[in-house]
């Protein structure tokens, strides 16, 4: 799967933008699924239909990544910016970042900032090298993502957009090896999870499954000085229970503990305090849907280096093809 989350992570997608990783994923699901639709709001759906008489199971991983906004550009061709989803200042400083048209930016500090003073991104501009606001590649308005090439060093694998590529890439890898189900199973790569969760919200009023699992990174507590939680790089995908959005409905996380112990996958229970997912949206569309997740441990979610373990990921993508598989 190396080659596949390289090309996804390395793919420009910022919340709101995602035509191009959009058109990634389409490329890898058009030859897996009866049916690939898009929604109004740009979701990217793979259908796998069956004969049998099973459940309508929603599936969802994000496409979009967290990334900057040209806010006000001054008349030296500096630029301000605001956050697309969580950015975090002490994350952006010294990171590159890459518009859509391919400008590089560099994000930089003013130096009257206080050092002993956190950082607000009010204290942050982007140089992309132009010299007034006339000669400035780029516009108010515009979005780049933060750049960072992939890296794999043993089982870690290390990238800018783990969150979420590395659920598109599980939910890419469980629909090749689905074999016959009794279900009918509709992979959804969502929109602006980062922003507002509306494009699996959307996609989920569209599909109106029996249930609906999200796949998304969490974080760990296994970092130096790190908040206590019980998750850990390595140790196995994690079921989610809870976390500041939401309560998994206990029959769709007992379905993912069921199916990492039948499929013989050591997994761990995942209390995260801080975050969400899309199947916090997806389980208050219409009467309600039972949902759930199953998260990928990663380090340093929200900066330009993820961290997640390739054992993790191959025991997500088995996890979910034996729970998609079951009557
Ligand atoms: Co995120
Ligand atoms: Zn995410």
């Amino acid at each position: 799967m190396r080659e596949i989350i390289q090309r996804l992570t390395e793919t420009y997608g910022p919340s709101g933008l995602e035509e191009r990783i959009r058109a990634v994923i389409r490329a890898e699901v058009e030859g897996l699924a009866d049916e690939v639709w898009v929604t109004p709001l740009g979701s990217l759906v793979a259908v796998r239909r069956s004969g049998g008489d099973g459940r309508r199971i929603l599936v969802a991983a994000h496409m979009d990544e967290i990334g900057v906004m040209v806010s006000h550009i001054d008349e030296k061709g500096f630029l301000r910016f605001a956050g697309i989803g969580g950015v975090f200042p002490r994350n952006c400083v010294a990171a590159r970042v890459l518009f859509e048209n391919g400008t590089t930016g560099v994000i930089a500090v003013e130096q009257k900032a206080d050092p002993d003073k956190p950082l607000t991104l009010q204290q942050l501009y982007i140089d992309v090298g132009a010299t007034s606001r006339e000669d400035c590649p780029v516009r108010v308005g515009d979005a780049a993502v933060f750049v960072r090439p992939f890296v794999a060093q043993g089982r870690r694998l290390i990238a800018k957009a783990m969150d979420d590529r590395i659920g598109c890439a599980v939910l890419i890898e469980t629909l090749r090896r689905l074999g016959a189900t009794p279900n009918e199973v509709h992979f959804v790569f969502s929109t602006q999870e980062e922003v507002t969760l509306a494009g699996a919200q959307t996609a989920t009023y569209s599909i109106d499954p029996d249930i609906a699992i999200a796949v998304d990174v969490t974080g760990t507590g296994d970092t130096p000085e790190s908040r206590p939680m019980a998750v850990e790089l390595g140790k196995g995908p994690a079921v989610k229970v809870q976390d500041s959005w939401m309560i998994a409905h206990p029959r769709v996380r007992e379905l993912l503990v069921a199916a990492a112990e039948a499929a013989g996958v050591p997994y761990q229970m995942e209390v995260l305090e801080r975050g969400t997912t899309d199947a916090a949206a997806m389980q208050t569309v219409r009467a309600g849907v039972p949902s759930g997740c199953l998260s990928i441990p990663c380090r340093y979610v929200h900066t330009p280096s993820e961290i997640v373990d390739e054992e993790d990921v191959e025991g997500a993508v088995r996890v979910m093809v034996e729970a998609l598989k079951k009557a």
